[in-house]
Parts: structure tokens; sequence; C-alpha cells
């Protein structure tokens, strides 16, 4: 059975993406970290897309230790091999956002926490994914990145690194992959109205980065239709960037 892949899907714009699949036909496989979340997650989208097959899986990028967890990955594409699960488009949207960090007092662990989710797992994840598409001729990686991989913000050094980090890692895999047909691309959201905007309407409805020139920040649906572009769409594309922040990038400064 060929499935659709989401990391960190439980909530927000992984929820949305994952929506948005099943509502295209989709069979979708998505993780998140808590094991009941998943269960109750897996539950929600099972009854609104009855048609569709989804599996939840918990899993974390990191052992209780903070190492980065590669097993774990590997356990996981075994067990969906076991169930005669093929995954062919894979989208690496979790994220750890490295917020309540400061460059010159946090210490190198909480740096190398967030470059090992955001870079280091989505590599295991690509690779074990990357082996099964060969075989079965191709598929596609997509890679939930940011405008803060070129546009900084303040007290974000892990999170924005990372996201750099992120766009290398997608540009090499492009390369790589391309002769074995799986295409490598990443969407470029500005701000996204998730939950956490909507417990905290003072903090955004002052946030220079919701001045975009469409007026508008995107909602986890506009995010999940330039994922669909790039797993259905986009045959002779890879290693791009589809920037999704309302116009946001291109102003000098927010107007
Ligand atoms: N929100 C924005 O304004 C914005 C702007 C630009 C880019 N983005 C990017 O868009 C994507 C989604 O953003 P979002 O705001 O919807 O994210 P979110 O609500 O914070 O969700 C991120 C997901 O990542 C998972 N995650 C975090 N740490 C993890 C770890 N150590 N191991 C495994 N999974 C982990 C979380 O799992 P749990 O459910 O288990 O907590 C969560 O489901 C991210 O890649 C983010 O960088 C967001």
């Amino acid at each position: 059975m060929n499935c659709a892949f989401v990391t960190g899907a439980v909530i927000n714009t992984g929820a949305a993406i994952v929506e948005k699949l099943a509502a295209e036909g989709r069979n979708v496989v998505f993780t998140g970290r808590d094991a009941a979340k998943v269960a109750a997650a897996e539950a929600g989208y099972r009854a609104k897309f009855p048609e569709v097959s989804i599996l939840g899986y918990a899993i974390d990028s990191h052992t209780p230790e903070g190492v980065i967890d590669e097993n774990s990955v590997l356990r996981m594409f075994e067990a969906l091999d076991e169930k005669g699960i093929f995954i062919d488009a894979l989208v690496l949207n979790a994220a750890h956002l490295g917020l309540n960090q400061t460059f010159l007092e946090s210490p190198l662990s909480d740096f190398l926490a967030v470059l090992n989710t955001n870079v280091t797992w989505n590599y295991c994840l690509a690779r074990e994914a990357a082996k099964r598409m060969i075989p079965r001729g191709g598929g596609s990686i997509t890679f939930i990145n940011s405008i803060t991989a070129y546009r900084t913000v303040t007290e974000r050094t892990a999170y924005i690194t990372s996201k750099g980090g992120q766009l290398g890692l997608m540009r090499s895999l492009a390369l790589d992959l391309g002769k074995y047909n799986i295409r490598v691309n990443a969407v470029l959201p500005g701000n996204i109205r998730t939950r956490r905007w909507l417990e905290n309407p003072e903090f955004y409805a002052s946030n220079p980065g919701c001045r975009t020139p469409l007026g508008d920040v995107a909602e986890g649906a506009d995010i999940a239709d330039a994922v669909w572009y790039f797993i259905s769409a986009a045959r002779n594309t890879t290693g791009a960037e589809l920037v999704v922040d309302g116009g946001n990038n291109i102003q000098m400064f927010p107007n």
C-alpha cells in the first residue's frame, strides 16, 4: 500500500497537511511524540476520512538521554515494511522550535538538540525513505522549512541555523537522488496561524511579520496546498523552494 508520511502531525500545520492529503485520497502515516495524542489524532483523522488508511506512529527524534535516535527510525521503517506500507511521499514537518534560547547564555546542548531534530533526524528519515523509494521507481521528499532560513529574527540562533542547514540538506539530496526519480523540495512559510497564535493574540497583533503585502498570514491549509503541489504536480521540479508568506520576503521593511 502506497502512503504519504508526515512528521509532527498531531496538531497545527502537520495536521493540516494530513487532512489535505487524506482529502485528496492519499493514505497517510503520521507521527507525534506522545502515544496518547497520536492515538487521539489517528481516531479523529479516521473518522473524518474513512475512505483512506491513516496510521499514527509515536516517535521522538531523541532518546531520553538526549541522543539522536537513528535506531527508532530504523525500527519504524521496518515496522512499516512488515505491514506492507510503502512511503512514496515523505513530508518532514516536525521541528524543534528552539524557543527561549539565547546565544550568549544557553548551553551547547540546547543548540545541538535543535540541530539534531531539524537536520540530523530528517537526514535519518530521508535516508530510510529513499532506500525504499529507489527500487520502486522514485518518490518525493518535502521539507517544511522557514523563511527564517533567509530572514533572521532575534534569539533564534539554533532554529535559524537548522533551517539554513535543512535547505543545504534538501539541495544535496535533490542532486544525489534525482537519478532515482526522487524529487526533493522545500516549502518556506512565513508566519502560520497555529494554535499558538490563537492563544497569544496580543503578541501576534503587534508582530510585524503579520504585515504582509497580501494582508494576511498563512493558514496550515496554505502550507498543505504547497506540499500537495510538490507531491502531486511537480514532475520536473527538484531542489526548489516555494515561499508561502503572503509576500513578506520581498519587503525591505514590513509595510
Ligand atoms: N508556525 C509558524 O509560524 C511557522 C513559520 C515558519 C515555518 N514553520 C515550520 O512549519 C513546521 C510546522 O510548524 P508548526 O508551528 O505547525 O509546528 P508545531 O505546532 O510546533 O509542531 C511541530 C511538531 O514537531 C514535533 N516535534 C517537536 N520536537 C520534536 C522532536 N524532538 N521529535 C519529534 N517530533 C518533534 C511536535 O510533536 P509533538 O506533537 O509530539 O509535540 C509537533 O507536532 C515546522 O517545520 C516549522 O519550523 C512554522
